[in-house]
C-alpha cells in the first residue's frame, strides 16, 4: 500500500493546480466577503496518525478553518498597518516555497545575490546611498531589534568594550532617546539585555507625535557627552508623524548619538513627491527599519533593516563555523541577523519590484493617501466624530464625539467588524481612546471610502 506522500508525490500537478484554482477562488472574493472571520477555533483535532493525503487536508482546512480567517488582503480591512499582496509578490512567494532557498551562505546557490539585487532596489527607492548595506529579517520589530543590536556594539566602540565578545555587563546602562517610540522599540531593549528602562521619551511638538528637536538637544546635552542610542520615528503608528529627521542627525556634529530611524511604513513617503520631504535626512541614518509587508504589500513576513556600520553588525551577528567560511568583503546573510537558516524572503519583493517598478508601488501609496485623506474628510465633517490629528499620509485617527471611553470605543468596533464590511482598530492618543483607520493595500480604491463611513455610523447607531 503507497502512504499518502507517495501518492500526492504523483499526482502533484493536479494537486498543485487544485490548490490555486482554490486560492484563486479566495482571492476573487477578498473584496466582497466579510473582512472579519470568526475568531472562536472549531473543535481541535487530533494529530492523524496516517495523514489523509493533501486533497481530503485541503476540504478538511476549507471546512474547519478557512471560515474562520480574516479577509485581510482584501480592500477594507484598515486594522494595523496591514499591506495587501500585489499579484506579483503572490507569485513571488509562491515560488520561494518551490524552490525552498536557503540564502544563508552562496555555496550553492545564486539566491544570496537575488537578495542583494532586490537590496539595492530598495536602496534606490528610498534615496539611500550605497553606504547603507541591507538585510531582510522577518518584520519591523526584528529590523528594530537588528538596527539597536548594532547601535549597542557602537556604544561598546565608544567605550572601548566589545559587546559581542564581553557581554553587557561590561558595557554598563545605556540611554536611549526617542519622542513617540513604536511599542516595538521597547521590546527590542528588552530582547536586547538593555532594559525597557533604558528608553527615556523625549517631549514632542504640542498636540503631535513628532519629537521636539530642542527638547531632543536638551536632553543630549544632559548626557554631557556620554554615547547615546536616539531612535527617531518616520511614521508614527497612531497619526503618521515624522520627527525632523535631517535638524536630528544635525544634532549629532555636537552630540555623539547613534541615529536609528523607525520608517516601518513612513519611509514610503519617499516614493511620492507630495510627501517625500517628511523623510528628508532618512540616508544620514546610522540604521534604518522599513517593513515590506506593510507597504510594499508583499505576503507576511518581510521587512529590511539598513545599515552604515555593517563592520559592528558582522561583530554582532557573526556565526562562523568551518562549514560556514569567515565573514568575507561581502558577508553571506549568516553573519548579520538573528537567523541562520532563512527563507528566500526577498524574492515576493523583488517580483514586486519587478513587475511595477517604482512609479507602480507610487500609485500604491499615493492611492492609499488619498483614500485615507478622503475618509479623514468625510469623518471630519461628521458631527458624531472627532477628527484627532490631520491626515499625513495614510491612517486616520478619531474617535467618537460622544463619551470616548474604552467600552464604547471597542464596541463600536466590535460591531463594525461584526458587520463584515470593515475592520480598523483602537488606540490611545494623547490619553484619549481613539479608532485609528490605515490604508495599506493595493486593493483599497475610492470606492471602499464611503462604504467604510456607512459601516461604521451603522456600528454607532447601533449604540
Ligand atoms: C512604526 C512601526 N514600527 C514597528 C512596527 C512593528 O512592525 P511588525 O509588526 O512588522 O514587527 C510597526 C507596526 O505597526 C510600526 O508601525
Amino acid at each position: 500500500m503507497t502512504t499518502p506522500l507517495e501518492d500526492d508525490s504523483a499526482r502533484l500537478a493536479t494537486l498543485l493546480a487544485d490548490t490555486c484554482s482554490y486560492a484563486t477562488q479566495m482571492l476573487a472574493d477578498v473584496a466582497t466577503r466579510p473582512v472579519t472571520g470568526s475568531v472562536r477555533a472549531p473543535a481541535s483535532a487530533p494529530l492523524p496518525e496516517r495523514g489523509i493525503g493533501l486533497t481530503a487536508a485541503l476540504a478538511d482546512f476549507q471546512a474547519r478553518w478557512a471560515r474562520g480567517f480574516s479577509a485581510s488582503a482584501g480592500p477594507r480591512y484598515l486594522g494595523f498597518v496591514t499591506g495587501g499582496a500585489t499579484p506579483a509578490a503572490l507569485a513571488g512567494d509562491w515560488l520561494t516555497g518551490t524552490f525552498d532557498q536557503n540564502p544563508t551562505s552562496g555555496l550553492d546557490s545564486s539566491a544570496p545575490q537575488l537578495e542583494r539585487e532586490t537590496l539595492s532596489w530598495l536602496r534606490t527607492l528610498f534615496d539611500l546611498d550605497d553606504a547603507h548595506a541591507g538585510a531582510f529579517v522577518t518584520g519591523a520589530t526584528m529590523s528594530n531589534m537588528v538596527g539597536l543590536a548594532i547601535a549597542r556594539e557602537w556604544i561598546g566602540e565608544r567605550r572601548g568594550v566589545q559587546v559581542s565578545e564581553q557581554g553587557l555587563a561590561a558595557l554598563g546602562p545605556v540611554k536611549v532617546l526617542s519622542g513617540a517610540a513604536h511599542s516595538s522599540i521597547s521590546k527590542s531593549l528588552s530582547m536586547l539585555g538593555l532594559g525597557r528602562q533604558a528608553l527615556t521619551a523625549v517631549p514632542l511638538l504640542p498636540g503631535r507625535e513628532a519629537v521636539d528637536v530642542p527638547a531632543l538637544d536638551a536632553a543630549l546635552d544632559a548626557c554631557a557627552g556620554e554615547p547615546v542610542i536616539v531612535v527617531a520615528n518616520a511614521g508614527t503608528v497612531n497619526t503618521v508623524d515624522f520627527d525632523d529627521l535631517a535638524a536630528i542627525a544635525a544634532l549629532r556634529q555636537r552630540h555623539p548619538f547613534w541615529l536609528h530611524v523607525d520608517g516601518a511604513f513612513g519611509a514610503f513617503a519617499a516614493l511620492s513627491p507630495a510627501h517625500e520631504h517628511l523623510v528628508a535626512g532618512l540616508d544620514a541614518a546610522d540604521s534604518i527599519c522599513i517593513d515590506c509587508h506593510k507597504w510594499l504589500n508583499v505576503p507576511y513576513d518581510s521587512a529590511v533593516q539598513f545599515t552604515r556600520r555593517r563592520d559592528l553588525q558582522v561583530r554582532v551577528f557573526r556565526n562562523s563555523a568551518a562549514y560556514l567560511g569567515l565573514p568575507g568583503a561581502e558577508p553571506d546573510f549568516v553573519h548579520l541577523t538573528p537567523e541562520n537558516s532563512r527563507r528566500l524572503r526577498a524574492l515576493a519583493a523583488w517580483f514586486t519590484l519587478a513587475a511595477y517598478g517604482r512609479s507602480g508601488h507610487r500609485d500604491i501609496v499615493e492611492r492609499n493617501v488619498a483614500a485615507a485623506q478622503a475618509f479623514g474628510e468625510r469623518i471630519d465633517h461628521d458631527p458624531d466624530f472627532v477628527l484627532l490629528a490631520p491626515v499625513r499620509m495614510n491612517v486616520a485617527c478619531f474617535t467618537l464625539a460622544e463619551r470616548p471611553t474604552e467600552t464604547r470605543v471597542q464596541a463600536v468596533l466590535r460591531r463594525l467588524a461584526d458587520s463584515g464590511e470593515a475592520f480598523l482598530t483602537a488606540t490611545t492618543l494623547h490619553g484619549t481612546w481613539a479608532i485609528r483607520a490605515a490604508f495599506s493595500n493595493w486593493r483599497t480604491t475610492g470606492v471602499d471610502v464611503p462604504r467604510i463611513h456607512a459601516a461604521l455610523r451603522a456600528a454607532l447607531r447601533e449604540d
